[in-house]
């Protein structure tokens, strides 16, 4: 096997750093991170030819702590030849040092402005969608692309743990301070992480700790029977109380700084509490109580819906389901409960609106799920970097232009409409558990590593990685310019025509991918169950929703409140209303919504059908472009680089004309309607 890939820390990206004198000012006996903090430098002024400066001597960098209370800060400031980092605490420092390490030659250039950088999440996750078992039908990893999981194998957590160890440095360099270890579908070996795997779970947690990363486990609702050997896992049983409270204290006195719990109750076969005619707020505040003398939190998952209903009957809409579950209970959760709601209505579709659950529930911590992990995108098999449709989702002013945005919500700032007048910004009002509560949370996302060589399969997919855990930092950053921050720390010494190169890959891939596969909102059509390359029809017939409708007269879902499943409705004003009109619906959400004919001309100008003809030959065309683009760069970044991306890239050409095949014959098909730049359809 080659080497095992450096992402975005290859050795090179310290020269700046380690070929001068550095000193840290800070005394990390007994503090991890602080340890790493000087470790990193040490190896670097190692390696290329520095120094690590004593107290009284002259440095060009000098990293330092002065401990204030509040969140992570940090200052970057050149004076007098020094370039001083002041952070308010260990990880504030270790982040300092990665800023540092990103400015690169800049941050000793004598005109380097003043920084002061801080998060603007307080929650920065990756879930692992691990399997300790592999499971007979998703394998090791759960919608994984990137070969086996880093964490287990044959049945239990690996001895050899050097991986997690590299993945720990890489993810505090960039800021993500909290890991799930395990599928948010708990099998039953997985749900023994929390007692017989306790040590093991430890062992985890020494390698995220000196990187600034708490670890967290997903458990089952049914652990009391299924582990605990109770007859019952009701929420109001004080038996049942009582056991998560001993498996909290469990779990404390070898993890102390754990992080919490993730949930998935009651949704896709997951046992939770409706089997005891109980709510998510009983089931999600019983494990609150028990992680609150540690201080530990409840991930909630709002990813609700009854997959045995049928969804053909056209008067259910499985987009309703978060909102009609959870709106009702706002205000009911526990002050150490978040709510995790993925960003659609819907599965992580290349394209949906945003839940309208996140405009729903101002008094209850929200974090926003995002998927890295490429299951709908292109399974790390297309080049599609999801920055330009995240950043898109977290600036989504959800009560109307100026207003505040998912990443406002999800980062706990400001009022949010429908809470009660007169509370101060990031505090929960109302009454009940809740009350008093800070609203602040984050950004969540399904990791898409594995034990790959390159971590993500396709070498690109790192950029998804990288930019995820840049936007939950900073979720007004340029997704461009993080696209860039990642070519350059990853190909630190690519010429300007491989950088160009990668730059014009990604850039607009998500918009390619998009155009190639299910238009203008509709989402899906993709082959059930592993759900790669097309299937226009795949899931049209099965149990699992509602997704298009299309036959010879037209195509989409009607949503709206006047004629279709009402799910307009869910959302705040202006957008129940500019969702309803079709006059005022964006053309790439427009099946989303409306059900039309074919016919139906667009505010593009083109009609439905033309417009897939359309996008879906320009799509294809384009990752033609791409792999030419790739292979004039052969010989110019690492060999086995080259080919696998040259490999990935061939792929995504044949499974890209496979789409475009597939839809252009059937819209042509079932509307009849002849392509007007006269283009062959078979
Ligand atoms: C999707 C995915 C599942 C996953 C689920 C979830 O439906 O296909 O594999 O379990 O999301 O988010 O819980």
């Amino acid at each position: 096997m080659s080497a095992v890939h450096p992402m975005w820390l290859p050795d090179d990206v310290f020269r700046p750093l380690g070929r001068r004198a550095v000193r840290v000012d800070a005394d990390a006996s007994g503090d991890p991170v602080l340890a790493t903090v000087r470790d990193e430098v040490a190896a670097a002024v190692t390696r290329f030819g520095g120094t690590l400066a004593g107290p009284d001597d002259r440095a060009d960098l000098v990293l330092t702590v002065e401990p204030a209370d509040g969140p992570d800060t940090h200052t970057v400031a050149r004076s007098a030849g020094t370039t001083t980092v002041r952070a308010t605490g260990a990880r504030a420092l270790l982040h300092g040092l990665h800023d540092v390490v990103r400015l690169g030659e800049r941050a000793f250039a004598d005109d380097l402005a003043e920084r002061h950088v801080a998060p603007v999440n307080e929650l920065r996750m990756l879930d692992h969608w691990d399997n300790v078992d592999v499971h007979p039908v998703m394998g090791q990893v759960e919608r994984g692309y990137a070969g086996g999981s880093i964490f287990y194998a044959d049945g239990r957590v690996r001895d050899d743990l050097s991986r997690v160890a590299q993945y720990a440095r890489l993810l505090g360099s960039v800021g993500i301070n909290a890991v799930g270890l395990n599928n948010v579908n708990v099998h039953r070996t997985e749900a023994r992480l929390l007692t017989d795997g306790l040590p093991d779970v430890a062992r985890l947690a020494a390698l995220f700790r000196p990187h600034g990363i708490r670890v967290f486990l997903s458990v089952s609702f049914a652990a009391p029977i299924t582990v605990g050997g109770l007859p019952t896992s009701d929420p109001l049983d004080p038996d049942v109380q009582a056991w998560w409270a001993q498996r909290a204290a469990d779990v404390y006195a070898v993890v102390p700084d754990f992080g919490g719990f993730v949930v998935k109750a009651d949704s896709e076969g997951q046992p939770g509490p409706f089997a005891y005619g109980r709510d998510h707020a009983d089931g999600a505040n019983l494990l609150a109580r028990a992680l609150r003398p540690f201080g530990g939190t409840v991930f909630w998952r709002a990813f609700v819906y009854d997959h045995r209903q049928d969804w053909r009957d056209r008067s259910t809409d499985r987009a309703r389901a978060a909102f009609d579950h959870f709106s009702p209970l706002d205000g009911r959760f526990d002050d150490n409960v978040v709510l995790q709601v993925k960003y659609g209505p819907m599965d992580f579709q290349a394209r949906e609106p945003v839940s309208p659950v996140i405009a729903a529930m101002p008094r209850t911590r929200l974090a926003v799920e995002l998927q890295v992990t490429q299951e709908y995108t292109g399974q790390q098999r297309h080049a599609v970097w999801l920055g330009p449709q995240w950043s898109q989702i977290l600036r989504f002013p959800l009560w109307g232009e100026g207003g505040r945005t998912v990443a406002d919500v999800a980062a706990g700032l400001g009022d949010r409409p429908g809470a009660d007048p007169g509370t101060d910004p990031g505090t929960a009002p109302g009454a009940g558990p809740g009350a008093g509560a800070p609203r602040r949370a984050g950004l969540v996302a399904v990791s898409n590593v594995g034990d790959d060589a390159f971590w993500t399969g396709h070498p690109l997919a790192q950029a998804n990685l990288y930019t995820f855990a840049r936007l939950a930092w900073d979720p007004e950053a340029d997704p461009l310019a993080l696209l860039d921050e990642w070519v350059t720390l990853t190909f630190p010494s690519a010429d300007d025509e491989v950088r160009a190169a990668l730059h014009a890959i990604l850039d607009d891939s998500w918009r390619t991918y998009e155009d190639y596969t299910a238009p203008l909102g509709v989402g899906f059509m993709v082959r059930p169950g592993h759900h790669y390359g097309p299937d226009v029809d795949g899931y049209e017939y099965t149990p699992w929703g509602t997704y298009h409708f299309a036959d010879r007269d037209g195509i989409g879902v009607d949503r709206t409140r006047a004629t279709g499943t009402g799910f307009t409705g869910q959302y705040p004003a202006p957008w129940r209303d500019v969702y309803e009109d079709l006059a005022t619906c964006p053309d790439d959400l427009l099946l989303f919504f409306h059900h039309v004919p074919w016919s139906h001309v667009l505010h593009s100008g083109v009609s439905v059908a033309q417009h897939v003809y359309d996008t879906h030959a320009d799509g294809a065309a384009r990752t033609e472009a791409n792999a030419a683009r790739w292979a004039r760069v052969a010989g110019r970044v690492p060999d086995d680089l080259h080919g696998r991306v040259t490999e990935r890239l061939a792929e995504q050409v044949r499974s890209a004309h496979e789409w475009s095949d597939q839809l252009r014959s059937y819209v042509h098909r079932h509307s009849g309607i002849p392509d007007a730049r006269g283009r062959t359809i078979h």
